[in-house]
């Protein structure tokens, strides 16, 4: 996998969480927090993140999917999604009242997050804000930021530290780029 280019290395990864995980102790001013991680590409992220929050936390997953990928105008790059994201697995429990951190491994075109903001929206939380490991600005399709960016970067398809391609690639240590990705 090592043939692939190298993005972001596993140690400039950790430092940006770190800082990313005490920006947010801080920002908590001592209260309790409750992360929830968009499975699967956040599972890697969120478990080193909530290992640096100094806190009172707890966390969970929630799946979402998103219908029909189709392929996207001929300039465009072909890993467009049509829109359509559908709920696959939910929190166990209410967040009503909680600080809620929702924690994404990448902002992309912004459905998913819309779309989850919206839905956790409706648990009535005390606070919801997002973290989101990586940013890519230039493919946005909604008007949504998040309060936590580790690194903002350019439009290209990246794998590892959670990320997958065809539900490949996840496990690697660093982020790379693979060139010329095709619909998964
Ligand atoms: P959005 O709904 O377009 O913002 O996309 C968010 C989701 O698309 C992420 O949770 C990823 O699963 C996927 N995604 C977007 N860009 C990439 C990428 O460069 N690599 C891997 N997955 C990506
Ligand atoms: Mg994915």
């Amino acid at each position: 996998m090592n043939e692939l280019k190298l993005l972001l290395a596993r140690d400039e990864i950790a430092r940006r969480v770190a800082d990313m995980g005490q920006q947010i102790t801080r920002d908590a001013a001592g209260e309790p927090l409750v992360f929830i991680g968009v499975l699967k590409g956040a599972a890697i992220f969120l478990s080193d993140l909530v290992r640096n929050v100094d806190l009172d936390a707890t966390f969970d997953f929630i799946g979402v999917a998103s219908y029909g990928n189709l392929p996207g105008p001929k300039q465009e790059n072909v890993w467009n999604s049509t829109g359509e994201v559908r709920l696959i697995k939910d929190v166990e429990h209410s967040l009503r009242g909680q600080n809620v951190i929702l924690v994404e491994d990448i902002l992309d075109t912004g459905l998913t997050l819309t779309f989850l903001k919206r839905l956790l929206l409706g648990h009535e939380p005390k606070s919801l804000r997002i973290a989101a490991l990586l940013d890519k600005p230039e493919r946005r399709r909604l008007k949504i930021e998040a309060d936590y960016v580790g690194f903002t970067i350019p439009n290209e398809f990246v794998v590892g530290y959670g990320l997958d391609y065809a539900e490949r690639y996840r496990n690697l240590p660093d982020i790379r780029i693979l060139p010329g990705a095709l619909p998964a």
